[in-house]
């Protein structure tokens, strides 16, 4: 990623981002979210732009044996959502890498569900 692009999407960097993440997604909102987002456990899950990975930690907490898969394209983010993953003892479950939405490395149907927040 270029200079430029990192700097636009300087704005969403840290974890300070994810305070207003924790005050909308309150405990009795996840059913209703996972109700919208057909996701149930033991399912393959993607998650597009990713960033700190607020999303997939949440997927990964809430469903029993869904095994994520969380990319971004801004190496910095990836590092930031490695940390706190290794903090919540979540890496098993969630498989970070590189990639982008537009190109994504994958074969049709590899996964139950593909998702995305917040991506721009
Ligand atoms: C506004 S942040 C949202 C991050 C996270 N989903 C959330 O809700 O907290 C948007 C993220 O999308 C990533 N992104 C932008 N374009 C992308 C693309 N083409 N493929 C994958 N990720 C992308 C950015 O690097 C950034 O981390």
């Amino acid at each position: 990623m270029s200079d430029k692009q990192s700097a636009r999407s300087g704005y969403f960097k840290g974890e300070r981002q994810e305070l207003g993440l924790r005050y909308a997604y309150r405990p009795e909102f996840v059913p209703l979210l996972l109700e919208y987002l057909g996701a149930a456990p033991g399912m393959r899950i993607l998650e597009v732009g990713s960033g700190s990975g607020f999303l997939s930690r949440l997927l990964a907490r809430s469903l029993p044996g869904a095994w994520l898969v969380a990319l971004d394209t801004d190496r910095e983010m990836l590092r930031l959502a490695r940390r706190i993953q290794e903090r919540e003892g979540l890496v098993e479950r969630i498989l970070l890498g590189y990639g982008d939405t537009f190109e994504l490395p994958f074969a049709d149907n590899s996964f139950d569900v593909v998702t995305s927040h917040r991506l721009l």
